[in-house]
Order: C-alpha cells, then structure tokens, then sequence
C-alpha cells in the first residue's frame, strides 16, 4: 500500500501534502448534486415546509426582549448572548430539550441540574455523527451500519479509515439476527469487536423504513450482550405520519450506558445548525472535549431562537408541516406506482425519502443521473452514494455467513419529496418516469 505521503506528493503542484483520507473519499453526492439547479429537485433533505411566519415572529420577539434589556441597562446579559458559551450549550434551550425527549420516551434524571447535562447541543447532528466517531475510531477500527446508509455517516467513518461492515436491510429497516452474525465474524475476521452500531430507527435515511419494536428491542439486547455502543441517529423523529410514535432503542437505555440519542433541529424547526443529543455517560466527557477543538461552542443566538421554538411554537406548526410531508409523500408513491418502470419501492411512514429499486438489475442510476435526468431538469441521489468505499466497506452475506468486501446494486434511487409542492413532484415524477421507460425498454 502506498503511504500517505506517496499518495499525495503527486497530486498537488504546489506541493501540498493532502491528508490520506482526502483521497479515499470523495465529495459527498448531495453536496455535489446542490450546485445543478434544477426544476424537479427529488436529492437532497432539504425541508420544504418551515414555519416561516413563525420565524419571523421569533425574531422580533426575541429582538425586542434583547432591545429592552439594553434600555434598562442590562447590556451585559445582552453581550452574553452574542458571546462564546459552554461547549454543551445554552442551559435554557438544554432543560427545555431534556423536558420534550422525557416526553417521547427517553430517560431522563429528575434533578434540575442532571437533566440539564444530559443534553449535549451540537453544531447540527452531523457534527454528533463526526464527534463520535472522532472519539472512538482509530485506522482500522470497526462499525456497523445498515446498507445502504445515510452517506453523512459514511463521510467521517471513511475520514477515520474505519472498515464499515454493512448489513442486509428489508423494508423494516436492519435486521438484528445478521446484525448478531456480523459481530460475531467480525469478531473472528479482525479479531475486533466493532466500537459503534450506527441505526435510524424512525423514518431512515435513504430507505425510508421505520424499526418495528421487536427490532429495536433486539437490537438493545445485542447492543448490551457485546457492549457496544448504538448509535441511534433519529433525525426524522418528529416528521413521523404513521400514527403513535415507536419507543426509541434509547427508551431501553434505563441507565443511559450504550444509546447515543442523537436529534436534529433541522428538519423540525429550521436549519440552523443545532442539533441535540443523549450521550451515554461513559462518552460524554470525551465528546465534548472533541467538539470543543472543533468549534468552541455552537451559536448562542441560535439557541436561544430555538429555546423560543421549542418553548413557544413547536407544538402549534409541527403539526401541519408534518400533514404536508404525509401529502408530499402519499403523491410521491402514488405517481411512482403510476409513472415508473417496474421495481421495488418502499412506503414510508416519516422522514424525506422513498427508496426505489429497478426490476432491470442491469440498470446504472448514476450513469443515467449524469447523461439524461439532469439534463432534462430533474435530480435525486443515485443509490450507490449509500455504500461505503471499497477500500473500507465490507457486506455481511446472509448466505454464506460470511463478511465479504462491500458489492452494491447499482439499480437504486432515493427521492426526496421534502422540498417540493405535490403538484411539482407529480409532474416531475412522472417526466423521471417517461425518461425511465424510454431509457429501459
Ligand atoms: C439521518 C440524518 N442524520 C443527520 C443529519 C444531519 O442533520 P443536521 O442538519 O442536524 O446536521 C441528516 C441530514 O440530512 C440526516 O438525514
């Protein structure tokens, strides 16, 4: 193998040696498709419905309140607001958090103070999936994750050089028996327990599934049974339309020792770069140390806009962005079954995005992304972006019971219905279709 130096000395010229991992991993599929402007834009979790007149209420509220402590004098609470703070966050906008997650089924203490330093605030959740693996992942080290898997985990496991063993999924997610038989190879392959276990439980991210609670049971008794830590990354939690609201893998975690509970506010209130998170005890200390050289803090206004959301507003427009997603959806599968050439798609009940599968196995859904989706004015995420590299991906085969270097299809799609009307996603669709049939006949 070449050394990190071999592998970069040539690349530059002007003689600036890369990191190993810059050339390892590329630029994220969605980061790169953001740049194509697009009619129909079915690729990324953008979210399409934010409160926005809520937002601006938000904004004089909160600058009104600031405005008024300057004029009597309190300019010094004011400066503090638009200072650096605790690297676990802004206390207010913890408690409120801490009293919404006990709410839906998290554990949490009852003293004040516990409560409080039980949420960890983060420059997004994305920052959470960098954190942990950060602290836990050394070159070579192991994880677990479905296939396919949202690339924003694959991203920081690949600039760890992790080896990422990915695990067969159906259309209720990740299956604990093969999440069992992959420990136990990886166990016998890399003489190596893996360090995390990386899940979305609740509407995943690409597929779309959502755990059923035996799954999520198993998977906590596994989690305990090997000691390893889950890594419950539950980003589309409260964009849920499938009725009463599954107990997270976290709800198990009574003691709070193997579950790392990681939200977002991103797609439930606005992106503004805040997520929030439930760190097992045992890793919480080094987490914030590494966040800490990251980014110091995260923004203190943010965090007191969001207090003012999660406080005041949250309850009373939830509910009509979370109808508006379940329409976008309901149109995006309806036009699917309509429009497209034969093959497998899942039904969400949450999240952004429907999975979708061409009977044609022979069918290359980057290849056609490139050469006629987006030059006819449509996107999505080809399939392929949610496998690892195969330099660090590895597939559990379920029918060899073994661990094999990672081999994807190349026939699948995720579509995002976040950010368009229903109107936009039937027509878009439907031209996405046409171009298919044309394409596979
Ligand atoms: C599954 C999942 N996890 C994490 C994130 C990152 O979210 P944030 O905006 O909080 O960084 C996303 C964003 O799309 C996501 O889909």
């Amino acid at each position: 193998m070449n050394t990190p130096n071999q592998l970069t000395s040539e690349i530059h010229e002007y003689g600036f040696r890369f990191a190993a991992w810059t050339h390892l991993i590329p630029e994220s599929e969605i980061r790169r498709l953001l740049r194509y402007k697009v009619k129909y834009y079915f690729a990324g979790g953008k979210p399409g419905v934010l409160p926005l007149e809520a937002w601006t209420q938000i904004l004089k509220d909160v600058g009104e309140e600031l405005y008024r402590l300057i004029r009597e004098g309190k300019k010094r609470d004011v400066l503090e607001i638009f200072n650096y703070e605790k690297t676990a966050g802004f206390d207010p906008l913890r408690k409120v958090l801490a009293d919404r997650l006990e709410k839906d089924g998290v554990p949490m203490p009852k003293d004040e103070k516990e409560r409080i330093n039980s949420v960890t605030i983060v420059t997004g959740s994305q920052q959470a999936l960098f954190t942990i693996t950060n602290i836990l992942i050394d070159p070579g080290d192991i994880v677990i994750t479905p296939a396919p898997v949202y690339l924003g985990m694959l991203g920081p496991l690949g600039m760890h050089q992790a080896n990422i063993i990915t695990v067969p999924t159906d259309e209720h997610g990740i299956i604990p028996e093969f999440v069992e038989k992959a420990i136990g190879k990886a166990i016998e392959k890399f003489r190596r327990i893996p360090d995390f276990i990386y899940v979305i439980s609740d509407a995943d991210n690409p597929k779309g599934t959502t755990l059923p609670v035996k799954r999520r049971k198993q998977l906590y008794e596994i989690a305990v049974k090997y000691k390893i830590l889950i890594v419950e990354d539950a980003a589309y939690r409260d964009i849920y339309f499938g009725g009463e609201k599954l107990p997270p893998i976290k709800s198990f975690d009574k003691n709070n020792e193997y579950v790392a509970y990681l939200r977002t506010t991103s797609k439930e209130a606005a992106v503004l770069r805040v997520g929030y998170c439930v760190l097992p005890r045992p890793i919480v200390d080094e987490f914030i140390k590494s966040k800490g050289y990251q980014d110091l803090c995260t923004s203190v206004i943010s965090q007191v806009l969001l207090k003012e959301y999660y406080e005041k507003w949250i309850d009373k427009v939830l509910p009509k962005a979370v109808e508006e997603y379940k329409r976008r959806c309901k149109t995006m599968i309806e036009s699917v079954n309509q429009y497209f050439p034969p093959g497998f798609h899942t039904k969400p009940q949450g999240g952004f995005f429907v999975w979708y599968e061409s009977d044609k196995r022979g069918f290359n859904a980057s290849s056609f992304l490139e050469n006629v989706a987006l030059k006819n004015n449509v996107n999505y995420v080809p399939g392929a972006a949610f496998y690892p590299v195969e330099s660090l991906g590895y597939y559990y085969n379920p029918d060899n019971n073994e661990i094999e270097r990672i081999k994807f299809p190349l026939n699948t799609m995720r579509l995002s219905y976040s950010l368009l009307p229903p109107e936009d996603i039937s027509e878009g669709i439907k031209l996405l279709g046409k171009l298919l049939n044309e394409h596979l006949k």
